[in-house]
């Protein structure tokens, strides 16, 4: 594959949204062409799942079955959007992917690894992101950025413990895996956070 996987992580409020574009103008500044989507969602039929499981009318929605949607969501998200844009050369940036299921359903939920090593083989094979950004800070002030916005969403709405074992497990994933994450201090201003993120893209395009 000719193209690149980036993919951005982190507990709510960290700041993704806001950063997700400063990476985007930051990689077609060097001349990459980007597309930028989401998990879940990035396809119209991903989009749907998205809205079953941050909607409402599900709320106590058996984990197994948001895994598996997950999933499904994702095995569209990448036979449509990213294995054709990878194909073509271009430069995928995903808000998300499957480290956001080791950490939600996984440190979150609580099912265990296996189930969920099981699923990424099967829909992945061997794709994996090529660099991912953790933007990482304490969740109770993450909680406190993203309860300013609109009404919480059914990961939202879940326990400051829950998002505690989220976070726990993004940090795992990141010691895990130094050769493809960086983690960002994203309790800093939003300056010194744009700064260290252009450091690592740097190093990423010379290495490219
Ligand atoms: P966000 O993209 O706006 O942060 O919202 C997506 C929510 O979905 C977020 O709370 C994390 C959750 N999520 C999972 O639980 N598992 C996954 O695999 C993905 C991609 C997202």
């Amino acid at each position: 594959m000719k193209g690149r996987f980036i993919t951005i992580e982190g507990i709510e409020g960290v700041g993704k949204t806001t950063n997700l574009e400063f990476i985007r103008h930051t990689l077609e500044a060097a001349g990459k062409p980007v597309v930028v989507t989401r998990e879940p969602g990035g396809t119209p039929l991903g989009e749907e799942i998205r809205s079953l499981v941050l909607g409402h009318r599900d709320d106590g929605m058996a984990s197994d079955t948001e895994l598996l949607l997950m999933f499904a969501a994702r095995a569209e998200h990448l036979a449509r959007v990213i294995r054709p844009a990878l194909e073509a050369g271009q430069w995928v940036l995903s808000d998300r992917f499957t480290d956001a299921t080791y950490a939600y359903q996984g440190g979150g939920r609580g099912i265990i690894k296996g189930r969920i090593s099981v699923l990424e083989q099967w829909v992945q094979g061997d794709l994996q992101p090529d660099l991912t950004l953790l933007l990482d800070l304490p969740v109770t002030l993450g909680l406190t950025r993203a309860g300013r916005r609109s009404a919480p969403d059914r990961f939202e709405s879940e326990q400051t413990a829950f998002f505690e074992r989220v976070r726990q497990a993004y940090l795992a994933l990141a010691a895990q895996h130094p050769g493809r994450y960086r983690v960002i201090d994203a309790s800093q201003p939003l300056d010194v956070v744009q700064h260290t993120i252009k450091h690592a893209l740097s190093d990423f395009l010379a290495a490219s």
